[in-house]
């Protein structure tokens, strides 16, 4: 499945991203959004699977397109999996031109990603050397001393990314209390937790609260790149929303570790820039095509592939530069 599927998968998320680059920095995030979502759903219509989204744009009544449920791809016959998308995170980034906004998506075999549900999530994610080092519960001060200790350098040499937001305010306080740098960010947990684990990003941690989908998403590239997210559900105020999570078997005192968001055995990962960030350059058009820049990863063949693509417009000459 890792194999057959991961070049579709790219196809499909360059094509998302293609899209919604178009409309960068026009101050539409949520036409920037259905750009990128039409296009990654009629992409996938074409992809040799039986495909079901389970993560996606939301219930059917208020989805559209991408509704956690649906059908994907050419259907009966075809190997069946599991996708989680998004396929814009980050849709104020994409609608202001800031950096760090991509088209994404995770595929397993059936029950290989947790079904979360959209509500807030905590996390804590490492790259590979401070795995199985830090704990969500710790003292920030804590895990900032382990994942030094782990990366072999002071604290004040770590950086962390946490989303910009009110919530994390006492957060952020302990951070620099301890001494670490911060990368605020304005969205793009997703972006962020992926280059924690990919050294020489210059992220060496990501923590705070954000999207519950994106926490599983996160989890299979991390799972990939055999770095670490643990989370914990945040419980919703809402008693519809809160009674409605624990049907679906979701348990919000407990941690749940990679493997327990995304527990597949074969694992697809694929994002494709739109805003050129930490990790992926964004989409550029120029006169006789376009160049998107996107990450592959697969869990069981052990593959990372950085791919940069040009797709070339009929009948053009293109010459290409480095
Ligand atoms: P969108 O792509 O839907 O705009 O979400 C981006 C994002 O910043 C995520 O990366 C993050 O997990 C979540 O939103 C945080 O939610 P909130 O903006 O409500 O704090």
């Amino acid at each position: 499945m890792e194999q057959s599927l991961s070049l579709e998968f790219l196809r499909v998320v360059e094509e998302a991203a293609i899209a919604c680059a178009r409309s960068i920095g026009h101050g539409r995030r949520k036409h920037s959004d259905k750009l990128a979502v039409e296009a990654m759903r009629h992409t996938m219509e074409s992809v040799r699977m039986d495909g079901t989204i389970v993560i996606g744009e939301g219930e059917r009544d208020e989805a559209p397109m991408l509704f956690i449920g649906e059908k994907v791809g050419m259907g009966a016959g075809q190997v069946e999996v599991d996708i989680a998308v998004d396929p814009l995170e980050g849709t104020n980034l994409c609608a202001t031109g800031a950096p760090n906004a991509i088209a994404v998506l995770a595929a397993s075999e059936k029950g290989g990603l947790l079904h979360a549900p959209d509500l807030y999530m905590q996390k804590l994610v490492v790259g590979p050397a401070s795995k199985g080092k830090v704990h969500l519960d710790a003292p920030v001060i804590e895990n900032l001393e382990a994942i030094a200790k782990a990366l072999d350098r002071k604290i004040g040499d770590l950086t962390v990314t946490v989303l910009d937001r009110p919530r994390h305010e006492a957060l952020i306080a302990d951070i620099r209390a301890a001494g670490a740098r911060i990368q605020l960010i304005g969205d793009g947990d997703l972006s962020a937790a992926i280059s924690a684990a990919v050294s020489g990003t210059g992220i060496h941690a990501v923590m705070g609260t954000g999207g519950a989908p994106e926490g599983v998403i996160s989890a299979a590239a991390l799972k990939c790149l055999n770095g670490e997210i643990q989370a914990r559900l945040v419980v919703d105020t809402n008693t519809a929303t809160r009674e409605n999570a624990e049907k679906m078997g979701v348990d919000f005192n407990r941690i749940y570790m990679t493997e327990d968001l995304a527990p597949g055995k074969h694992i697809v990962f694929a994002a494709c820039g739109v805003t050129s960030g930490n990790l992926l350059k964004g989409v550029q058009f120029f006169g006789h095509g376009t160049r998107t820049s996107s990450l592959v990863l697969t869990y069981e063949s052990r593959l990372v592939r950085f791919i940069d693509t040009v797709y070339k417009n009929p009948g053009e000459g293109v010459t290409i530069r480095f």
